[in-house]
Order: structure tokens, then C-alpha cells, then sequence
């Protein structure tokens, strides 16, 4: 990325940038440590299958939309889309779906802070070696520690928000590049070690068989409904942080290969992650479904157990980190993008009162999961509420949003214009997005209310 100053709207200088950039977004907790932990308490492999599905028929054809809307609205997802009704002389209640992605990315943020913090929290312990020669109780006790601990987990959520905010600032030019470019080859070396860890000393097996065997029986509904929904948060679809992405894209970049790449890459980082983990949680008697502290009381027994496992440690969570800053500041960008184009403040600003809301928030995340564990709204603390809120209802919602008005209101021939598919490839993506991806998240929906 060359470095200009960023303006109000900014362009990433190459397809390389924005590839970088969006994977950046897509990789990230979702992968690592949503997705092990979903799979535990969904079953296995059948869960694994209709994420795998929900991400060909429903995420990539939207992801393709959501960046195509993005190019040809020029704005943050509120205006773009209210500028794309207009020109398409459709109703400009469009611009609600708009909304609807930023406060959801606001939401998510709150909750994504704090487990980025865990991680954190982590990188020291690494160091320090609180996990060498430790068994899976000490492990657990560890975690425990920190989720009974509310100055702990309050601090790390504070550090992260606050180095969120610092690379927002900076606008979409400045710093990001050079972290993605590091971390994806990174990130991909400690997981193949993790996975060579887990072939050796784990039941490699049956981490193997749970992942990619599917026993429908296992699933219902609301697994369904989560796979479907993991899809797009893990895609960071529906929302439009890949919009506002897709709205510095230069006009001559290839959507659908590049959204081909994206999806791609997000896809092996989930399963490699899998791989890595499920022979540990087996072969050390663990609950699958331990919940959203599965990889914390995992692979710290493998770094633990491996000759200069603490490095090995204290890097893994250092990736991990930096994996979920790169899908945190595209959550915030959308409402901070909102602020400057439309409340005349500059980037600091926008920066310093969204982030010190979302801050906030988080604070009450914290507490869900101590002081305010007995708290709880249908059966789900804050964290759980926000969590299913965003990814199981407003991001899918969003999706079908988008999905109906690229493929229903806006001009055919503008869609084929911004992204100048051959004749086949084009009525492919028109058929997926139009029926199968709508009418998929339509009728997970239906049958969740109980209605099918
Ligand atoms: N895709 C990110 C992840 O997997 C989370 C995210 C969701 C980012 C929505 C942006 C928008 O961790």
C-alpha cells in the first residue's frame, strides 16, 4: 500500500491491498476460536457440512454482492445504500439495512474485544510459562482464573479497544498491509505445527472422524441456524464492514476472484484450526463442548507438552491477536466511515465516540461472565444474547437484505457492469443470489420460528 495520506474516502492502492485487508477482516476469532468451539457443541461433522455449504451457496454469492454494492455506492453502507435506491428508484427505507450492519458491527465488537482480550491475557501467561509441564486441570483452572477476575478481563478488553482505535485513526491505509502480509503466512506455519503436535500426541483420529464424519442426527434447527449464521460472521457478511472494504476497491480488480481467494483462505484457517484441536480435546478426556473457552483450555496442554512449547505459545496468541485486530477495525470502520462522511467530525473523533460505546458495552460483556453470570434474558447472559443477536439473526438478515437488492432492485445490467463476469459465470452467481441464497436464509429462519 502506498502511503497517502488517507482522505475522507480512501482507495487501497492494489487488489493485493484489498485482499489483504478483506481476508484480514474475514480471519480471524470467528476462525479460531468461534468456530472449534461451535463445532463441539453442535455434534461434529455434520454442523462442519452446513457451514461448508452455507459459505459456497450463500456466502460467496453474497460476499461477491456485498463488495460489488460497495464499489458502486463509493460510501459507507448507510449512504451507499441509500444512493444505490435512489439511482435504482427503489425505496429509500433501503438505507435501514445500512443501519442494521453498523449497529451490528458495534454489537459484535463489544463481545469480539473482550475474547481478543483473553487472548492477550494469554500472550503473557505464554511467556511466562504458566503452561509448561501443566495438565489439562491446571489448564482449567487457568481459564477459570481469568473469567472469575473482572479487573483482568476489563483490562485486556480496555488495551484492545484501545489499540483498535489507534490503526482506525490512521484511516484504511496506514499500517494494515504490512500486519496481514506477516500474519497469514504466520498464522499458517503455527497451525501446521499445531497439527503435527496433534498427529503425534493427540487421538488425531478421532479429532478427525468428529469433524468430517456427519451424523445428522446430532443436528436440529438451531444448528442449522448457527452454522448458517457462523457463515457470515466469519465472512464478516451482512454487516457491511466487506461493503465499506469493497468501496476503496479500485475498478478494474476482479470481485468474484478475489471474493474467491477471500473465502478461500478463511475457510482452511477454520478447518486447520479444527484439525489441530479436536485430537487435543480427545486425547486429553476434554469436553467438545466446553464452550467458548475450548481453545484456551486446549492448546495451551499442547504448548505446554512441546520442546519450546511457551515461544510456540506466546506466538500463537500473539497471532491471534493480530488476527482479531484485523477483523476489528473493519467492524468499527462502517459506523466510524457513518460519522465522518455524515457528522462533520474528523477520524479522531469518530474514533474516540464509537469506540469509547463500544467500550462500554464491553464492560458489561465482562461481567457476564462473573458479576452478572446469574443475569440472563431467554437463557443468555449479555455475551451469549449479543453473540446470537448478531450472528444468528441481524448478520443473516442483513445478507438476505443485500441479496434481494442486488439481485431484485438494482439494474441487472449495472450488477454485470461492476462485475464483468462471462455470460455463464454471471447466471451463475444471478441464480445463487436471487433464489438459492435469499431463499436458503428465508427458510432457515422460517423453520427456527417453527412455522416449517
Ligand atoms: N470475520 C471475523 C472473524 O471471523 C468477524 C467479523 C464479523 C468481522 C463481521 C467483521 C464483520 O473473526
Amino acid at each position: 500500500m502506498t502511503d497517502k495520506t488517507p482522505s475522507i474516502h480512501g482507495q487501497w492502492s492494489s487488489r493485493f491491498a484489498f485482499i489483504l485487508a478483506a481476508t484480514g477482516s474475514a480471519v480471524g476469532l470467528g476462525n479460531i476460536w468461534k468456530f472449534p468451539y461451535i463445532t463441539g457443541e453442535n455434534g461434529g461433522g455434520a454442523f462442519v457440512l452446513v457451514y461448508l455449504i452455507c459459505v459456497l451457496l450463500i456466502g460467496i454469492p453474497i460476499m461477491i454482492a456485498e463488495i460489488m454494492l460497495g464499489r458502486r455506492g463509493q460510501k459507507n453502507p448507510i449512504d451507499t445504500m441509500q444512493t444505490l435506491a435512489s439511482q435504482s428508484k427503489a425505496d429509500p427505507r433501503w438505507q435501514y439495512l445500512g443501519w442494521m450492519g453498523i449497529i451490528a458491527g458495534f454489537l459484535i465488537l463489544a463481545y469480539y474485544s473482550v475474547i481478543a482480550g483473553w487472548s492477550m491475557a494469554y500472550v503473557t501467561k505464554g511467556f511466562f510459562g504458566s503452561f509448561s509441564g501443566a495438565d489439562a486441570t491446571a489448564i482449567k483452572s487457568l481459564f477459570d482464573g481469568l473469567m472469575a477476575s473482572p479487573i483482568q478481563q476489563i483490562f485486556w478488553h480496555s488495551a484492545f479497544m484501545v489499540i483498535t482505535m489507534q490503526v482506525v485513526m490512521r484511516g484504511v491505509q496506514g499500517g494494515l498491509e504490512k500486519t496481514v502480509r506477516f500474519l497469514m503466512p504466520a498464522l499458517f506455519v503455527i497451525l501446521f505445527l499445531l497439527i503435527a503436535y496433534a498427529m503425534s500426541s493427540g487421538a488425531y483420529q478421532q479429532g478427525i472422524h468428529f469433524l468430517f464424519n456427519p451424523d445428522f442426527s446430532k443436528i436440529n434447527s438451531s444448528a442449522v441456524l448457527t452454522a448458517m449464521g457462523h457463515a457470515f460472521f466469519t465472512l464478516s457478511l451482512g454487516m457491511g464492514a466487506i461493503m465499506v472494504y469493497g468501496s476503496y476497491l479500485p475498478k478494474d480488480v476482479s470481485i468474484a476472484k478475489t471474493t474467491f481467494i477471500i473465502a478461500g483462505a478463511d475457510t482452511l484457517v477454520a478447518l486447520l484450526a479444527g484439525i489441530a484441536i479436536f485430537p487435543l480435546v480427545f486425547a486429553n478426556n476434554l469436553e467438545a463442548s466446553a464452550g467458548p473457552g475450548l481453545i484456551f483450555q486446549t492448546l495451551p496442554l499442547a504448548f505446554g507438552h512441546m520442546t519450546g512449547g511457551w515461544l510456540f505459545g506466546f506466538l500463537f496468541f500473539i497471532l491471534l491477536f493480530f488476527a482479531a485486530l484485523t477483523s476489528s477495525i473493519s467492524l468499527i470502520e462502517p459506523a466510524v466511515a457513518w460519522l465522518i462522511e455524515n457528522k462533520n467530525i474528523d477520524r479522531k473523533q469518530a474514533c474516540i465516540w464509537s469506540g469509547s460505546a463500544c467500550w462500554a458495552l464491553g464492560v458489561g460483556v465482562v461481567l457476564s461472565f462473573n458479576a452478572w453470570s446469574g443475569f440472563k434474558l431467554f437463557g443468555k447472559n449479555l455475551f451469549e444474547l449479543l453473540d446470537y443477536l448478531t450472528a444468528n439473526l441481524m448478520l443473516p438478515l442483513g445478507g438476505l437484505g443485500l441479496a434481494v437488492f442486488a439481485g431484485w432492485v438494482l439494474s441487472q445490467k449495472e450488477a454485470q457492469q461492476e462485475l464483468a463476469l462471462p455470460e455463464q459465470g454471471f447466471q451463475a452467481w444471478q441464480l445463487l443470489i436471487k433464489y438459492v441464497a435469499p431463499g436458503a436464509v428465508f427458510l432457515v429462519f422460517l423453520h427456527v420460528v417453527g412455522v416449517l
